[in-house]
């Protein structure tokens, strides 16, 4: 295979995949002498050109800070930045712009929720739901809260293909819950969780439903509002836009109530030495010179991949981890972890290979230029659940082939030879 080269895809996919790959650049790098295979989607996406010439655009033609200056580059920066918001809503179905507030990522989305709302509002007593699924960022966040306010954690768990046990939530879900934050697909597994119908049981019990969609908004045909939570937080950099820019999708009755979390500039409508009233949502969350660049970078995100259709995105995933799936199986001790019902998952696929750590197949792997990630992937409760201290991790996005999965496998047969086996 040459760089950035296809094979014959044995996979049926809806996208045309050697297109979409002439729009990344990166994918014609080579790693070791190979072409490169680039298969932790789940740690962070590649970038199109669109995204990469829209910030460079940005720099060039438009930079200056916004809602500040009454001069030409002021005006068009405040009018792209407004405009990426309403651009970002809209892959999302957000229809109201000022319930969508940004962040740097989903973790400060999280913390803005355990913070702004948690930290003034829970009292020794009430209770947080959560899940052994979750990502350290919907964990730490809600451990700090408990502890400051005398909430107490409650978790959700698992069954033995890492899907929630639904069942518990009936016992779990008081009149103490005061908030249910679960993962709405598990970065390490690929669970899609069922939060439609979480969050209406949330919801009835008279909790605020909080959704990690990091890994959700990427990879599914999300419509934000008719999920029925309160909050939805996502990254631009796991969706191929930029680092340093994502979101908090929160219902306007509720950011309204809320008190801000960040104070400074922008974020205010009147300061007096002692005291300060605030913008009005989303301004209130966002002190200071915002992510300008980030957030045009992720609104070229969003048309890109709204351009190339969310259900075939989808589609494309599941068709592929499919052919990952029963080529994986295979290598012999080879055990795959996650739901065996593929409708139950998105593009990750978790696995460990006899007794070989996951951090050297990684490296033989990268050896081989198939880059996956191996660890913990920021879940330790998870791992301690599933009886495992690491699993290696393939996850695939919209320009990944069933040639790249053939090398991953032939590169793991390769491994298992090495070690003997
Ligand atoms: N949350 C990211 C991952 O799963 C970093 O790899």
């Amino acid at each position: 295979m040459t760089a950035g080269a296809v094979a014959a895809a044995p996979v049926t996919s809806p996208l045309d995949v050697e297109r979409i790959r002439e729009d990344f650049p990166i994918l014609r790098e080579t790693v070791n002498g190979r072409p490169i295979v680039y298969l932790d989607n789940a740690a962070s996406t590649q970038k199109p050109r669109q995204v990469i010439d829209a910030i460079v655009r940005h720099y060039e033609r438009d930079n200056a800070n916004v809602h500040r200056g009454i001069h030409e580059l002021s005006n068009r920066a405040t009018d792209a930045y407004d405009a990426a918001r309403q651009r970002v809503a809209a892959l999302l179905g957000i229809t109201d712009t000022a319930e969508l507030v940004w962040t740097r990522g989903a973790t400060e989305a999280l913390n803005l929720v355990a913070y702004a709302w948690g930290m003034n509002r829970l009292r020794p007593g009430d209770e947080i739901l959560l899940s052994v699924l979750e990502h350290h960022s919907n964990l730490v966040p809600w451990q700090l809260v408990a502890q400051r306010t005398g909430a107490r954690l409650r978790f959700l768990e698992i069954d033995d293909q890492g899907r929630l046990e639904l069942s518990m939530l009936d016992d779990l879900l008081t009149e103490r819950t005061k908030i249910v934050s679960l993962t709405h697909v598990s970065n390490a597994l690929g669970t899609v969780n069922p939060i439609r119908e979480i969050a209406a049981k949330a919801k009835a019990a008279g909790a605020l439903m909080v959704v990690d969609g990091a890994q959700s908004a990427p990879h599914l045909p999300v419509d934000v509002p008719s999920l029925g939570a309160d909050f939805y937080a996502f990254s631009g950099h796991k969706m191929c836009g930029p680092t340093g820019i994502g979101g908090l999708w929160g219902r306007r009755d509720v950011l309204e109530a809320m008190a801000p979390f960040h104070g400074g500039g922008d974020m205010i409508e009147w300061v007096e030495l002692e005291s300060s009233t605030y913008a009005p949502i989303p301004a209130k969350f966002e002190a200071g010179t915002p992510n300008v660049a980030g957030a045009v970078g992720l609104a070229a995100a969003a048309d890109y991949l709204g351009g190339l259709g969310r259900d075939a995105i989808l589609a494309h995933e599941r068709a592929l981890v499919a052919y990952a799936v029963q080529r994986l199986r295979e290598i012999p001790d080879l055990q795959l972890l996650g739901p065996r019902d593929l409708s139950e998952r998105s593009g990750v696929v978790s696995f460990t290979l006899a007794d070989i750590h996951p951090h050297d197949l990684a490296t033989i792997l990268d050896n081989e230029g198939v880059a996956i990630r191996a660890g913990h992937h920021c879940t330790q409760p998870l791992m301690k659940c599933l009886g495992v201290g690491s699993t290696a991790r393939a996850s695939f996005y919209l320009y990944n082939t069933s040639a790249e999965v053939d090398a991953l496998v032939d590169a793991l047969h390769r491994a298992r030879g090495l070690f003997g086996y």
